[in-house]
């Protein structure tokens, strides 16, 4: 670590390093009773999906029963001796009986509003019979409108910001495996045709429930209800619910919206703190559709940056943009039951020096249920503050809070960011996934990276909410040890009996990096990774660990000898970490869940063959960086898969 003149706190007896080397002893935090981590009191559908059957206990063996695998540049997946990675379902593939994909990619619009949706993100298996027959419905996050046109971007039209709306959002298919003894072989395909195959997408009516729902800055000249939206954007991770639904969480959506900035900067505070700019990754839907344009149509950005729940065994219902868990740039919403039956939800957002958030419902789920009350729409959100000594809290966001004196609830959940600067929250190295490990009562979140120096004095999100997005250059604490942090770390937090207690302690799991090499202060047992971003606790206790070094940093610079970006797998009992799978070039690793046997494990690639700048690819060259996560020939087209 590169911190050693660095004392944050004065005020106690510890020194700073002593507690981030108390902190780091994570070490057998969850001793041996992993094998049974989820042989809880679970009910429902959480059951259903985070059940131990016994096929699936380790019966002594070590979680980590496989040969790690070494770095890789190869331009498809690799996994370990005695495992198979296969393609099951690709971008432009029907989610039922729709229509083919087209290698020169010029299915139209409507078409793709029937295919699955480009670079999948964060997925949920939702099992119908156990492990060998269910959903899969995945996260669609965004799309290269450089490959998902035969001409790319140029010659904008409509029918383009229609196709590039509709290969976003979620992607719902019916899978089955078929062959195999039960205990080996076997292969999974995709159910068609399928009556509930769906795609929702940039187009789809989505409804707002909630607190927030028909609130004046939720109100469009489209709809003076305030309570429908057309589409969800932007979907990352995930979340389910123990009733069988899905949660889809939208991140970073300010960059679909224009909105100029000729001075003086007419935009206002609540634009800035969540990034409405002109300064924007690079979508032309605003050229064609007015709601894009924020100079035009200034609520509708304010209809996004929600979780939005999906009941895949529904095909006729209609998702919800659940408001009372606040708006950031969500990147997933997982789901915990605490003893009474009241759900927990913990909600990263994924910018630099952001905050973890969680919310409380007021009320057990199955009587909320009865009652006719969505469990996601009456609770409290709270926000973390991680104090240097090792303990932490949950900061309410309610209008009772002091901190908060003058604000309304509606104004607390649509500009959840300047209320959590108002409350005192930990500014965080970027919160991605956060898991957890059930009986255990411990939480686990990836930090992927920050570069938290470049001014001096240092800058924090100012606590009236006047921070512009990603601007602030805080100094380092003990749950952000490093100045630098280009590598990420991976932390943890325990309650002593239930998930709904008011506080918790924390460790670091573990800084990343290389171990090898002393100046990265990595404290790795075991393989180098650094961009920790997915992580998933298998019902096992195997700690699933995604990677994504952004493409322009892939295998260059301190990344350099890190090779594709890749899976490692920990086993939370001794530390001890092991890379499982790499991707194919230029590729991100996100999404992952076992069936219940653990037999089969789903994982996301993508953005392979992603341009180094980001910039959209060149169509005329669509397979410049990489084939696809088959590594083959036969895609005409890089394609994101599962
Ligand atoms: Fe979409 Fe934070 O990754
Ligand atoms: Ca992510
Ligand atoms: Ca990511």
């Amino acid at each position: 670590m590169n911190d050693k003149n660095i004392v944050s706190n004065n005020s106690g007896n510890q020194t700073f390093e002593e507690i981030v080397d108390a902190r780091v002893s994570r070490r057998g935090f969850l001793g041996g009773g992993l094998a049974t981590a989820a042989a809880l009191s679970l009910s429902g559908m959480s059951a259903l999906l985070k059940a131990v059957p016994a096929s699936a206990k380790t019966n002594g063996r070590p979680l980590l029963g496989f040969q790690g695998i070494d770095v890789s540049t190869a331009d498809t997946v690799v996994v370990p001796q005695g495992y198979t990675a296969r393609v099951l379902i690709a971008w432009g593939d029907p989610v039922s009986d729709g229509p083919e994909f087209k290698q020169d990619a010029s299915n139209t619009a409507a078409e793709q509003a029937l295919q699955w949706g480009e670079h999948n993100d964060g997925l949920v298996y939702f099992p119908i019979s156990g492990p060998t027959h269910g959903l899969l419905v995945q996260n669609n996050e965004y799309d290269d409108e450089g490959l998902l046109f035969p001409d790319g971007i140029a010659s904008w039209t409509a029918e383009k910001t229609n196709k590039s709306l509709n290969a976003h959002g979620v992607s719902i298919i019916e899978i089955t495996k078929q062959g195999g003894n039960g205990q080996k072989g076997g292969e999974w395909r995709v159910v068609r045709p399928y009556s509930f195959g769906r795609r929702i997408t940039g187009n789809t009516p989505i409804a707002i429930g909630g607190p927030a729902a028909g609130d004046d800055r939720l109100k469009t000249s489209a709809d003076p209800t305030g309570k429908l939206v057309l589409g969800t954007l932007n979907n990352c991770a995930m979340g389910f619910t123990p009733w069988g639904t899905y949660l889809a969480c939208e991140e970073n959506f300010n960059g679909y919206f224009f909105r100029t900035t000729a001075a003086p900067d007419p935009r206002s505070a609540l634009e800035k703190r969540y990034g409405i700019s002109p300064f924007n990754s690079g979508f032309r839907w605003y050229t064609t559709h007015p709601r894009f344009n924020a100079d035009v149509e200034r609520n509708e950005p304010n209809r996004f940056g929600w979780v939005v729940e999906i009941d895949p065994f529904n095909p006729q219902s209609m998702p919800v943009k659940r408001t009372a868990l606040g708006r950031i740039k969500h990147e997933g919403a997982w789901v915990e039951e605490g003893r009474d039956g009241r759900i927990v939800v913990y909600t990263g957002d994924d910018e630099r020096n952001e905050y973890i958030y969680r919310y409380v419902s007021n009320l057990p789920w199955r009587k909320a249920l009865r009652q006719g009350i969505n469990p996601l729409d009456d609770g409290i959100l709270y926000v973390a503050k991680f104090h240097d000594s090792g303990f932490g809290e949950w900061l309410p966001l309610t209008p009772s809070n002091p901190a908060l004196a003058g604000w309304t609830l509606n104004d607390i959940l649509i500009n959840t960011r300047g209320a959590a600067d108002a409350a005192g929250a930990t500014m965080m190295d970027r919160p991605e996934w956060i898991a957890t490990f059930p009986k255990a009562l411990t939480a686990i979140a990836t930090l992927t990276n920050n570069n938290r120096p470049g001014t001096n004095p240092p800058s924090v999100n100012n606590p009236n909410g006047s921070t512009t997005a990603g601007s602030a250059r805080p100094p380092v604490d003990a749950i952000n040890p490093r100045v630098n942090n280009v590598y990420g770390h991976i932390i943890t937090w325990s309650y002593d009996k239930d998930w709904t207690e008011p506080d918790f302690e924390w460790k670091i799991y573990v800084l990343c990096g290389d171990p090898a090499v002393p100046a990265h202060g990595s404290d790795i047992d075991g393989d180098k990774f650094g961009s920790p971003d997915g992580i998933y606790v298998a019902p096992s206790g195997r700690l699933w660990i995604q990677t994504d070094v952004s493409t322009s940093t892939i295998n260059t610079g301190d990344y350099a000898g890190f090779d594709n970006n890749q899976m490692p797998c920990s086993d939370p009992s001794t530390g001890e970490i092991r890379r499982f799978l790499h991707g194919p070039k230029q590729c991100e690793i996100t999404g992952v869940q076992v069936t219940p046997d653990e037999r089969t494990m789903f994982v996301g690639i993508q953005h392979p063959g992603e341009t180094p700048d980001d910039s959209p690819a060149n169509p005329a060259n669509p397979k410049l960086f990489a084939h696809g996560p088959t590594g083959t020939p036969a895609d005409v087209r890089a394609r994101p898969a599962s």
